[in-house]
């Protein structure tokens, strides 16, 4: 057994620290956490006029450039219009350096170049729960920060390497092809709803119908969990993202740690009813190769949870946000949209332009493990890089005219965007989110190529996870 596991029971800890203020007084306080606000790694950054108000100086000087320009940035960049269109802001960013200071001592890292060589390196640790404990904020101490920390995102190595290894390469070919059928069939049902629902209305919300319900049907096929449970665990994870948010406000904290302990309570109910009835399935899968590592059935049951649980968040919100992007993309490109409407096995390549131009996530969050020097600019031990993925996708020196959406861009390896990450942390379910975009895409094109965006979409204030409500479109 690790020493890091044994302290990792699955009692619940103590309740969350973050203030429960109602939204009006939350309107006007400072975000919690000043002193190291969101990892990137997904949070929501704060008013402008808290931007303006709460600045604290940064730990060390580190650049020309003082930390009110790059507040200035956030601030706008986080207005509904910097959400509808971040780029020009991603773009005075990387025009400012390559490695920006924040106010609370975190540093943005704008450029491809330096966003990889985070991704990949040991020098570079995620917010484990050792460093949460130094932080004395609550910003990191509620209780779906620590439950996180216990997560696959939030352990480093060794205990990292061990979890990960455990579930091997999950969404491998097999797997895939197997579940192939059951993508297939999900995109008919979904295409059918919104068919029915556009003769009806005239026009339907994409998102809601489509976008959310197919990364929750398979994951939740694939894991054999029962249907009427996703409602409830859809908006689970919508709340309990936020709390990866930049600079996610006290309420949205809060809101965080409610979703933290319904997932708790959930996913425990899952393990148990699993040791109860052992099957041919995912989790008992798991539950069998756990009893093999570890002596300790309790804390065997409770590395399955943390794999589980955040499994099952990592893979809905993210692709939930990919389906509607690709959809408004294709819109806003109708010659694009034709032409896989005229050929289908396009769709792949079609994909991997959405996810490079517009990623479900815009940042991730890394801390030095000890002083480092990074793009000339000295990181302190502790401290945080906010690493701008959105940013590193549009970078001029990674991607040839990276502002041009381009299904049909050849010469350069465009799988080599950020939007999955990299290194030891690369997304797990990578495989399994491109199968699903691309059967989706090819089922809208097969049926539906008059396809359009009737409604705009608007996008949910947040700067590290996008997210796109209220996009209707028609069918034909
Ligand atoms: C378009 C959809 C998706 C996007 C854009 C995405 C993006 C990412 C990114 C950027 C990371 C790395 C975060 C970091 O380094 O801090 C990550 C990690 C992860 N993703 Fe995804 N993801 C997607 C879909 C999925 C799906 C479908 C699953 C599971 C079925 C999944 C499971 C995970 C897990 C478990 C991790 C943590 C890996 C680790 O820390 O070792 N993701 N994802």
């Amino acid at each position: 057994m690790t020493a890091g596991w044994a302290e990792w029971p699955l009692r619940r800890r103590s309740p969350s620290t973050a203030p429960t203020t109602d939204n009006r007084s939350e309107a006007r306080r400072p975000p919690a956490g000043p002193r190291n606000p969101g990892a990137g790694g997904a949070p929501s950054p704060p008013a402008p006029s808290e931007l303006e108000e709460s600045p604290v100086a940064p730990a060390a000087p580190t650049t020309a450039v003082g930390t009110r320009t790059v507040v200035s940035h956030l601030s706008r960049l986080r207005s509904p219009k910097g959400q509808a269109d971040p780029l020009p802001h991603y773009r005075d960013l990387r025009e400012l350096g390559p490695v920006l200071p924040t106010p609370w001592g975190g540093h943005l890292v704008t450029r491809h170049a330096l966003v990889d060589s985070v991704l990949r390196s040991r020098k570079w640790r995620t917010t484990d729960s050792a460093w949460k404990e130094r932080q004395d904020s609550d910003r990191w101490n509620g209780f779906a920060q620590q439950e996180l920390s216990r997560t696959l995102q939030g352990l480093n190595s060794p205990h990292h390497t061990r979890h990960r290894r455990s579930i091997g390469n999950v969404f491998d070919r097999a797997t895939l092809a197997g579940l192939h059928a059951v993508v297939a069939g999900t995109v008919d049902g979904l295409l059918d709803t919104l068919q029915d629902r556009v003769a009806e209305e005239g026009d339907a919300d994409f998102g809601s119908l489509v976008g959310d319900q197919l990364p929750i049907e398979v994951i939740g096929s694939w894991l054999d969990l029962p249907r009427a449970d996703y409602p409830k665990l859809l908006w689970l994870t919508h709340e309990h993202v936020v709390c990866q948010e930049l600079l996610p406000t006290a309420t949205a904290l809060a809101g965080a740690d409610r979703a933290a302990e319904g997932l708790r309570d959930y996913f425990t109910e899952v393990i148990r009813d699993r040791r109860a009835h052992p099957r041919d399935d995912v989790i008992s899968g798991w539950l069998r190769t756990w009893d093999a590592m570890e002596e300790d059935r309790e804390q065997a049951d409770a590395a399955v949870f943390y794999l589980l649980m955040f499994l099952f968040v990592a893979s809905v919100e993210t692709t939930a946000t990919l389906m509607p992007t690709m959809v408004h993309l294709l819109d806003r490109h109708r010659d694009q949209w034709r032409a896989v409407v005229a050929d289908p096995d396009l769709a792949p390549a079609a994909v991997e332009e959405v996810l490079r131009y517009d990623p479900p996530i815009h940042m991730a969050g890394r801390v030095a493990a000890r002083d480092t020097e990074l793009g000339g600019v000295l990181i302190p031990k502790d401290a945080m890089v906010h690493l701008m993925i959105g940013s590193a996708n549009h970078d001029p020196d990674h991607h040839r005219d990276p502002a041009t959406f381009d299904i049909h861009r050849t010469g350069e390896r465009i799988s080599l965007h950020l939007a999955f990450g990299g290194g030891a942390h690369f997304c797990v379910g990578a495989a399994l989110a491109r199968q699903e975009a691309t059967l989706l895409l090819r089922g809208l094109a097969e049926r539906f190529p008059g396809l359009h965006v009737t409604a705009p979409p608007q996008y949910a204030q947040r700067v590290a996870f996008r997210r796109l409500t209220g996009m209707r479109v028609s069918t034909g």
